[in-house]
């Protein structure tokens, strides 16, 4: 057996080695930022979809009111505008964004990711991209995959989204679902410093067992799953008593355990922030964890279930209204279809007030504007390039046939996005 040492000696890597950080970094929340429909839909709009009233929905869930995206509005805008408040916040500029990753059920397709479209609206050229499915979890997960990579120094500023459209997917002829839904987005800026603080631990558990628990078929579902009359092609079925019991078994322990990864206990929590599902698991989060009610955010009354979306929207608006302190120890909880769950703890440190309008806001709007040009021109530059000489007949010969009337409009004609 040759020892490393020998072994790098006699066998020295030919690859270049870019300089490391010699420790791991610290990945600190610097910017936080939400965007939500101004669409409200009441409980007492409700009652005249379902059977359903006012008094049910506040008593069994603590929602009175969710937010349901215009039809203009997707979940890729919706995360656009949130990771711009985040930018504000953080003040950074888009270029300087290594990695942005969206946690959604709602994409608007499969694939591209709605990350990459986001990369592309806020002209973050210098970032990579993508999804992350984990259902009501998704943006814990994402906290993680972001934090990890700062960690190591590979990257040094992240964005993480959590973004959804689930008015889209909510069949509104299901009281059990429909009333507790609501769309919206959710949006931090990450970055990795040498200073201690930011994301101390983070725990992620998925029990795929319970998987038909709560469920958003799409196209590739199986079909008999499908032919039961119950489950439809893209939309939500949830069972909602299984999943309460399984929020209800995980919040507290999960909690628990990540607080001990970081070497805390409850006493040290400033605040919790969970998963935004309804007002009865929040306070059951309080009572597992014996702290006081009032250390639980909860916004559920006013936007309801927004799924990814509902920790970061509650983190920014909690942030946004100073009631968290630099140094507050806090932890955000996510759980739900998998069944998933995920919890991380975070030492707050980003500066309280806000940064005035500085030289990078300026710069970061000119980023905007250059990529709302850019977008256009790369996208005909890039088909130009694609053109041979019989390419260039073909096409010709088709929007000849299209101006008679015999062709159906070309895929690539669409350069509205
Ligand atoms: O985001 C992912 C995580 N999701 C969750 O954590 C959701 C967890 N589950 C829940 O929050 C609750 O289970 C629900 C709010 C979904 C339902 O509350 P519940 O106390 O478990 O009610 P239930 O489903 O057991 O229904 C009780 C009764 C039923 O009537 P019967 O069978 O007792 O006559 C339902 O038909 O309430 C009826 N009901 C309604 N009545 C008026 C169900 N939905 C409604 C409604 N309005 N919207």
């Amino acid at each position: 057996m040759i020892d490393t040492k020998l072994r790098s000696r006699l066998f020295p890597s030919r690859v270049h080695h870019a300089p490391r950080p010699r420790t791991l970094r610290y990945a600190h929340l610097i910017g936080w930022g939400m965007e939500v429909p101004s669409q409200v839909l009441s409980n007492s709009d409700l009652e005249a979809i379902v059977d359903t009233d006012d008094e049910w929905i506040v008593s069994r869930t603590g929602i009175k009111e969710r937010r349901i995206a215009e039809p203009r509005e997707t979940t890729t805008s919706l995360a656009t505008r949130a990771a711009q408040k985040a930018l504000d916040v953080a003040d950074v500029l888009p270029s300087e964004i290594d990695l942005i990753i969206v946690a959604t059920a709602t994409p608007e397709y499969i694939f591209p990711s709605t990350a990459s479209m986001v990369q592309d609206m806020l002209g973050a050229t210098n970032a990579g991209a993508f999804d992350l499915s984990a259902a009501c979890s998704g943006f814990v997960y994402g906290l993680d995959m972001a934090c990890s990579k700062i960690r190591t120094g590979e990257i040094t500023t992240a964005v993480v989204i959590g973004a959804e459209t689930l008015s889209r997917v909510v069949d509104w002829t299901d009281r059990g679902t429909c009333i507790l839904f609501g769309d919206g987005a959710g949006a931090v800026v990450l970055q990795g410093s040498d200073l201690p603080g930011g994301i101390l631990s983070s725990i992620l558990r998925s029990d795929g067992s319970g998987w038909d628990m709560l469920t958003l078929p799409t196209v590739s579902s199986r079909d008999t799953y499908l032919q039961d009359g119950i489950h439809q092609m893209h939309r939500i079925y949830m069972d909602g008593k299984g999943v309460y019991r399984f929020a209800t078994r995980i919040i507290g322990d999960s909690i628990r355990d990540a607080l001990e990864m970081a070497g805390l206990t409850t006493d040290d929590l400033a605040m919790v922030i969970p998963h935004q599902a309804n007002q009865r698991i929040i306070d059951y989060a309080a009572k597992a964890l014996k702290i006081p009610e009032e250390k639980v955010y909860s916004n559920v009354a006013r936007f309801g279930n927004t799924s990814a979306a509902s920790i970061p929207i509650a983190l920014a608006e909690a942030a946004e209204a100073g009631k968290i302190k630099p140094g507050d120890v806090l932890a955000l909880v996510g759980f739900g279809g998998g069944l998933s769950w995920a919890t991380t703890i975070i030492e707050w440190s980003s500066r309280p007030e806000r940064p005035a309008y500085s030289l990078t806001w300026g710069r970061r709007q000119g980023e905007y504007a250059i990529a709302g040009v850019r977008r256009p021109i790369v996208r005909w530059w890039r088909r130009l390039m694609l053109l041979s000489p019989s390419s260039i007949i073909r096409y010709s010969r088709y929007l000849l046939t299209r101006r008679n009337g015999a062709a159906p409009p070309h895929p690539s004609d669409d350069d509205n996005r």
